[in-house]
């Protein structure tokens, strides 16, 4: 019997060892964020799963811990002993969370330091780089509010990076599509070499 799946190809970078915690929020787009798992375990960093409850209807949590190779995380009121603690845990777990894609819902709670789901407590825990990758309807990324929130964010240090722009899954075409995965291994790899990122402002 063959896997659908092949194993990645593991080469060494400056990822290698790093351990990014990836928040998976109710986008369209959220099937995209599996194959930057796959992207990051090639590179033999660690990825651990947060998903928003929205973001379930999308993708399995499944396929998530399948090709991570750790346990998901979603519920914020777990019984579980070892996840009693998550929302701080992970937080402190992590070199880095990277947010892919961003829904305006999940940019407005960040920007207004909700903690209502446990992705928003775990980033609001934490005291590492935050990179927040938006992703939605031209219009909704446009509306002053979603500006508003973006701004904000930029404003508390997180890494904000521009959505592409072309057709979109609701049909219309603008900004709004997720980015390419290159672009943000790129902002990763920055990241961990801070005198890159220093002076530089992505949006
Ligand atoms: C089919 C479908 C696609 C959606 N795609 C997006 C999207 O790409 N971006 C977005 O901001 N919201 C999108 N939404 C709306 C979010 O799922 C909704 O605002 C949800 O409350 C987000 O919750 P979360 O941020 O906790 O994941 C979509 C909704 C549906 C039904």
């Amino acid at each position: 019997m063959t896997s659908e799946v092949e194993p990645p190809v593991l080469t060494a970078s400056v990822l290698t060892g790093k351990r990014i915690l990836l928040g998976v929020t109710g986008s369209i787009a959220a099937f995209k964020a599996a194959g930057w798992v796959r992207e990051l375990c090639a590179e033999s960093a660690g990825v651990t799963v947060v998903m928003t409850g929205a973001a379930e209807r999308f993708v399995s949590s499944l396929t998530f811990g399948a090709l991570s190779g750790n346990p998901v995380y979603g519920n914020m009121f777990d019984e579980d002993p070892d996840r009693l603690m998550a929302h701080i845990n992970l937080s402190r777990e992590a070199d880095c969370i990277l947010i892919a894609p961003a829904t305006a819902q999940t940019i407005a709670r960040l920007a207004h330091g909700m903690a209502d789901d446990l992705l928003s407590t775990v980033v609001l825990a934490a005291k590492i780089p935050v990179v927040v990758c938006p992703a939605m309807n031209c219009n909704m990324l446009s509306h002053p509010a979603t500006q508003g929130n973006v701004n904000q964010l930029q404003k508390m240090g997180y890494h904000v990076v521009p959505p592409d722009s072309g057709m979109l899954a609701c049909g219309e075409e603008g900004a709004g599509r997720l980015p390419e995965w290159e672009h943000v291994r790129e902002i990763l790899l920055s990241l961990f070499s801070p005198q890159d990122l220093a002076a530089k402002k992505l949006w």
